[in-house]
């Protein structure tokens, strides 16, 4: 039984969070942020949630919230741009609906999150190496998930929005 979900895979800074916000309003779905969801669940910020239990506690909690989450029906889900390492989590998104991967350099990353502060990850000496070494991890993974897969370099995020609505399948759109 697969479920009628749209997700939205990829990088930080990639603009899951914004563009998911856009396709649900034309869709008249729900949005939901798996960042947002965990840290209303914990009532802390996932950099605290790093701090005090480290990634492997966000990891944990990542999954449980892809659980619950991926067992709904009809909503726009934005991942964390980690949630594609564990099988576990790939599993659970592959069965909830339709994979879209928003594919996005390291450069944009770092020109949309020059100012960030709340992606532990980047926190660190070298943001540009990390990020690289973490898409080169992921990117396979990414594409192997995806649907479909959405260049956004150069494009504001609503004109990626614009890109997706009429490439969705007609059984996304009509319910
Ligand atoms: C992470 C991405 C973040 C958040 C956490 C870890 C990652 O989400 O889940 O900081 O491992 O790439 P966004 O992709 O929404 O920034």
């Amino acid at each position: 039984m697969s479920a009628n979900n749209i997700i939205l895979i990829g990088p930080m800074g990639s603009g899951k969070s914004t563009i998911g916000q856009i396709l649900a309003a034309r869709l008249d779905r729900e949005f939901i942020d798996s960042d947002h969801f965990i840290e209303n669940k914990t009532g802390v910020d996932i950099p605290r949630i790093f701090d005090i239990e480290g990634e492997e506690g966000f990891r944990l909690r990542e999954t449980k919230a892809l659980q619950e989450l991926t067992a709904r029906k009809n909503i726009v889900l934005a991942t964390g741009g980690g949630s594609v390492i564990k099988e576990e989590n790939r599993k659970l998104l592959r069965a909830s609906g339709y994979i879209i991967f928003l594919d996005t350099t390291v450069e944009q990353q770092l020109e949309r999150l020059k100012y960030d502060k709340k992606r532990p990850l980047l926190q660190t000496e070298n943001p540009r190496e990390r990020l690289e070494a973490l898409l080169q991890q992921r990117k396979p993974l990414y594409i192997e998930l995806a649907d479909l897969r959405v260049p956004t370099d150069g494009k504001l995020t609503r004109k990626v929005a614009a890109e997706i609505l009429p490439k969705l399948p007609r059984y996304l759109t009509d319910s």
